[in-house]
Parts: structure tokens; C-alpha cells; sequence
């Protein structure tokens, strides 16, 4: 099972993503997480990544297309994968197709996860998350047991840097120019399905899961 999640930043991608991991068996590929672990261990990736991430702008696509075609390649996604968060421009999404015909692989499904632009400023500004395991809760929608530690391993929960509320604003403006092409691009293939992700997280992962399964 090949599968594309989409979604503006806050639409809960990683929250689903992690449902569908656990769920299908495949392995949870998203390039934000792989360029946040790359800022944590300074790497040559890392230090490329962050300015732009910092600011909430896109990394260039080279770079971030680069990452998603070596980790692709890895023998994990033989069962399948689940992309989180790429492609983000039509170059990319371009770049993946190729790269698809080359491994030998298809597309299965693109689901895209639809919140209220209003919504997403609260949901981001509200997230807090385990610098340990890599969980994500929110404050009122999702909260730890105990406020501000994580369930599983009793950690701190710490804030992202890109949650703050000045750069939630440039995250949310940069990817709303972005993705109305690259929702286009995946409805005029015959991939794209819309999922209403203005509801209670279980709630929205029974439609994913239905989507999958169809
Ligand atoms: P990335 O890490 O991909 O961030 P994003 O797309 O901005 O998405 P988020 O992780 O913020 O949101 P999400 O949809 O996963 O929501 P979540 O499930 O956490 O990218 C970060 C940066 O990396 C980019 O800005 C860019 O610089 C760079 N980058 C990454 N990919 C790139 C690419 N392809 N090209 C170029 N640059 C790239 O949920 C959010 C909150 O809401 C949580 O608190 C959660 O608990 C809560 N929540 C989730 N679902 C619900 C629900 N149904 N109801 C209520 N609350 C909910
Ligand atoms: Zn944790």
C-alpha cells in the first residue's frame, strides 16, 4: 500500500500518519520529521534545513526531494510507505512520479486531509510534543494524562519552534499557495480523495481507514 497524505500544517497529517503506521504496517515517511532529527544531530542536512524551517519557508526542492529518494529506496518500503508532508510543489510531485516509474512503484491513494483554514492557527499554537518518542498531543484536543509530560515514557513536553504564532502565519500563507496546484495535479490523475478533518481524531481516522480498505 503506497499512500500520500495532504494537508495544510495543523490538518493532523502526523496524527493520522501514525494511526495508518501502526495500523497497515508501513513505514511513516515524513520530511519534516527527517529534517527536524537532522537539525538535532547538526548534520550537513540539518544545517541546510533550518533557516528555511525556522522561518517557516519550504526547503528547496532539490534538497527535500533528494532525502525522499534515498529513504524510497530502503528496503522497508518494499510492503509500502506513507508520505507525509511530500510532495509540497508540483516539482516535487513531479520528481516522485519519475522516480515511481523507475522502482517500479504505483501510487495507491492520495488522501487529503480538509480543516477550516481558522482552525489550524489554534490546533499548531496548542501542540506540544515529546522530544524523546516523538509523540504529539495538543493542549485541549489531545492532552497527556499529566500536563505537560508524555504518556509513554514520562518525558517533557516541549513546544516546536515553528509553532510560534508569528511564524504559524507565514507556514500557513507560504503552503495555502502551494497546495491548490498540487491538489489539481493529484484529481486530474484520479488519486485525490478528501477527508473532513474538522472532527474528532478517531472519527477521522475511521474515514482513512474505510478509504484505504475501499
Ligand atoms: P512538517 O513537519 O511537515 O509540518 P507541517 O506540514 O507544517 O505539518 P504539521 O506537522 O505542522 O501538521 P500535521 O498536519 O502533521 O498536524 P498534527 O497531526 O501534528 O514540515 C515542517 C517544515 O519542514 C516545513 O515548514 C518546511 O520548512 C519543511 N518541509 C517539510 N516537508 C517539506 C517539503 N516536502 N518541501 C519543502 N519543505 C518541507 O496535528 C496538529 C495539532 O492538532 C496537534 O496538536 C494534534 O494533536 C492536533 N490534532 C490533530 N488532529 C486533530 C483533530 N482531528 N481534532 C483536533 N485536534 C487535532
Ligand atoms: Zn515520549
Amino acid at each position: 500500500m503506497n499512500l500520500i497524505l495532504m494537508g495544510l500544517p495543523g490538518a493532523g497529517k502526523g496524527t493520522q500518519a501514525e494511526k495508518i503506521s501502526t495500523e497497515f504496517g508501513i513505514p511513516h515517511i515524513s520530511t519534516g520529521d527527517m529534517f527536524r532529527l537532522a537539525i538535532k544531530e547538526e548534520t550537513p542536512l540539518g544545517n541546510k534545513a533550518k533557516g528555511y524551517m525556522d522561518k517557516g519557508e519550504l526547503v528547496p526542492d532539490e534538497v527535500t526531494i533528494g532525502i525522499v529518494e534515498d529513504r524510497l529506496k530502503k528496503g522497508d518500503c518494499a510492503k509500502g510507505f506513507l508520505l507525509d508532508g511530500f510532495p509540497r510543489t508540483i516539482a516535487q510531485a513531479e520528481a516522485l512520479q519519475t522516480l515511481l516509474t523507475n522502482l517500479n512503484k504505483n501510487i495507491d491513494h492520495v488522501l487529503h486531509i480538509d480543516v477550516p483554514e481558522e482552525k489550524l492557527v489554534e490546533r499548531l499554537t496548542g501542540r506540544r510534543v515529546c522530544p524523546t518518542c516523538g509523540a504529539t498531543y495538543h493542549v485541549i484536543y489531545n492532552p497527556p494524562k499529566t500536563e505537560g509530560v508524555c504518556d509513554r515514557d514520562g518525558s517533557q513536553l516541549i513546544q516546536r519552534k515553528d509553532d510560534s504564532p508569528e511564524t504559524v502565519k507565514n507556514r500557513l500563507a507560504v503552503n495555502l499557495e502551494q497546495m491548490q496546484p498540487l491538489l489539481d495535479f493529484y484529481k486530474d490523475r484520479g488519486y485525490l480523495e478528501t477527508i473532513d478533518g474538522d472532527r474528532d481524531i478517531n472519527e477521522v481516522f475511521k474515514d482513512v481507514r474505510n478509504l484505504i480498505e475501499k
